[in-house]
């Protein structure tokens, strides 16, 4: 307990000290519930399975049990895992990852909104979700004065922390004490039509104070916990990351050469997953020095490049390490607490700060159509797969707009150039570049066309690629005699690819 008593300095708040399974008590069905957590980092550890172990109770006695669940994105097993496993997730949103509760939203169980991360904030705010009942956060401590001191990720934890009427802290003994100090957060940037500005002029400006804060009196549950985040590895880059990584590093270097980007390029933002950590791990033997990041999430290959020095600071919402990447975060933390800094996704995500900063946004996709619109989130058009998160935030607002995938997925059975994406994230007029193992398309100032020639010949793999070449000339024809040459298609079989896939488990044709 003495550890509980370093982490939670308030003496008044020490009596609200009590057991997950008590703190469970005062969530009841139907409630609307903020949770923290970002893409596997700064989530409750123990509340979610104290309520998923109620809602199982109450529904062995034939009641009702589930929650309507906000949280910042993704976060863990033990949280939208055990929660959708009990069935007590009755709606989520924003962004999500967790294969047992993308299993209950694709069997109809939970009824998921996948929306903009830069739109949760001000949306919550406005009360567009109804009353927020109660709001559950992790913290790695509380100081004397009651100010609660963030863990690895702020999220939304700003907007449900002021919105929620009552609030359930869980203090995470496990989480480094050297994380006080290294959060930038502003309370009240205000509502439309009297909306402030938002102040960050370089990446690095720090607008705020280090510490979340609410109402000590909606405080009425203290939880402590003493668990790691979700931690996932990462798959070492392949073959095929490494390809995808060194054109857009090469092609850094020929804007830098004609003057369109500077020498330590602009702020650098990477999405989430494998291939797009593998460009940054990219960059630690490029010749760019002074790097600097704006991005949401700050993975492995991010933290990498500031402990060799090749970025100068990095400014995120998250903090999300694969178990080495923690290491290496905590044995440098000292080093680190000047070079990095997180704060609330609504101004990570920004568009208006992204836009002025320039920010380069790097993100994967699932697929992309000849013509430049790109899927993030829909497997054959139906099938939820994470959500859009912050590529949408970035890609509509960045300097430079990527989109990265290896050209095919499940042994080749899939392409990830299809005549018409099955489902809408990105469109044309946001994306500038898509980049496979292939090669890259630089879609800038082209019409759709063109782009279409470029994607198919630059990025599509060899299998498919005369199928992409039939599917353009026979809609190119087609149009033709139709008037409508501008963006050629074959509307019966524009979604051919994925309908084939369905029923025979496989895009090419046998
Ligand atoms: N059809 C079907 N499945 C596909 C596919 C396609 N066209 N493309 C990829 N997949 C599958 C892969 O096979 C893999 O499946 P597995 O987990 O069963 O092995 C899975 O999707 C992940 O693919 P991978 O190639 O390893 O890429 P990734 O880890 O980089 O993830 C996204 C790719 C698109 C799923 C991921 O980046 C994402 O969720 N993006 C949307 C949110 C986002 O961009 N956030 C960042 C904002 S800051």
């Amino acid at each position: 307990m003495s550890n509980a008593h370093e982490r939670v300095r308030h003496e008044g708040l020490r009596s609200k000290i009590m057991t997950a399974d008590q703190a469970a008590e005062f969530i009841h069905d139907g409630m609307t519930v903020g949770i923290s957590g970002f893409t596997g980092a700064g989530y409750p550890k123990a509340l979610p399975t104290a309520i998923a172990n109620r809602a199982k109770q109450v529904h062995a006695d034939g009641k009702s049990f589930g929650i309507n669940m906000l949280t910042g994105a993704s976060t863990a097993p033990e949280c939208d895992g055990v929660l959708a496993e009990a069935g007590a997730i009755k709606f989520r949103s924003p962004f999500q990852s967790d294969p047992t509760l993308r299993n209950s939203i694709n069997a109809g169980n939970t009824e998921y909104q996948d929306m903009h991360l830069s739109h949760v904030e001000q949306q919550i705010r406005q009360g567009f979700y109804g009353e927020m009942q109660v709001a559950i956060i992790e913290a790695t401590g509380i100081t004397e004065d009651g100010k609660i001191i963030p863990s690895m990720g702020i999220g939304n934890n700003n907007e449900i922390l002021k919105v929620a009427k009552q609030v359930i802290i869980e203090v995470n003994v496990a989480q480094n004490t050297k994380l006080e100090g290294m959060h930038d957060i502003q309370f009240d940037i205000g509502t439309p039509p009297n909306r402030q500005p938002i102040q960050i002029i370089e990446p690095f400006d720090r607008i705020g104070t280090p510490y979340l804060e609410c109402d000590l009196d909606k405080i009425v549950a203290i939880v402590i916990t003493d668990g790691g985040d979700r931690n996932s590895k990462f798959a070492k880059p392949d073959d095929t990351s490494k390809r995808i990584a060194a054109q857009i590093i090469d092609f850094f270097s020929h804007e830098v050469k004609a003057g369109r980007l500077p020498k330590n390029l602009l702020p650098l933002q990477s999405g989430v997953g494998n291939v797009a950590n593998a460009v940054l791990a990219g960059l630690l033997d490029a010749p760019f020095e002074d790097l600097t990041g704006y991005t949401e999430v700050l993975q492995d290959g991010m933290l990498d490049l500031v402990i060799a020095g090749k970025m100068k600071t990095a400014s995120a919402t998250a903090l999300s390490f694969s178990p080495d990447a923690l290491q290496r975060f905590n044995d440098n933390i000292e080093f680190l607490r000047d070079k990095l800094i997180l704060r609330p996704m609504e101004f990570t995500n920004n568009p208006e700060v992204i836009r002025r900063l320039g920010v380069i946004g790097m993100n994967a996709m699932i697929e992309a159509d000849i013509y430049g619109n790109v899927n993030s989130t829909h497997i054959m058009g139906t099938k939820m797969m994470n959500g859009i998160g912050g590529s949408g935030d970035f890609t509509r607002n960045a300097f430079f707009s990527f989109f990265v995938s290896p050209s095919t997925a499940k042994d080749g059975k899939i392409s990830a150039i299809v005549p018409m994406v099955s489902h809408h994230d990105h469109t044309e007029h946001d994306v500038m570049f898509i980049v496979t193992e292939q090669g890259m398309a630089d879609l800038r100032g082209k019409s759709p066309k063109q782009r279409a020639k470029l994607i198919i010949e630059n990025c599509s793999h060899p299998d498919y690629r005369d199928m992409l070449r039939d599917y353009y000339d026979h809609a190119e024809a087609l149009s033709a005699k139709t008037g409508g040459v501008h963006t050629p298609h074959i509307l019966t079989e524009a979604l051919s690819w994925h309908q084939r896939f369905v029923e025979t488990g496989d895009m090419r044709i046998k």
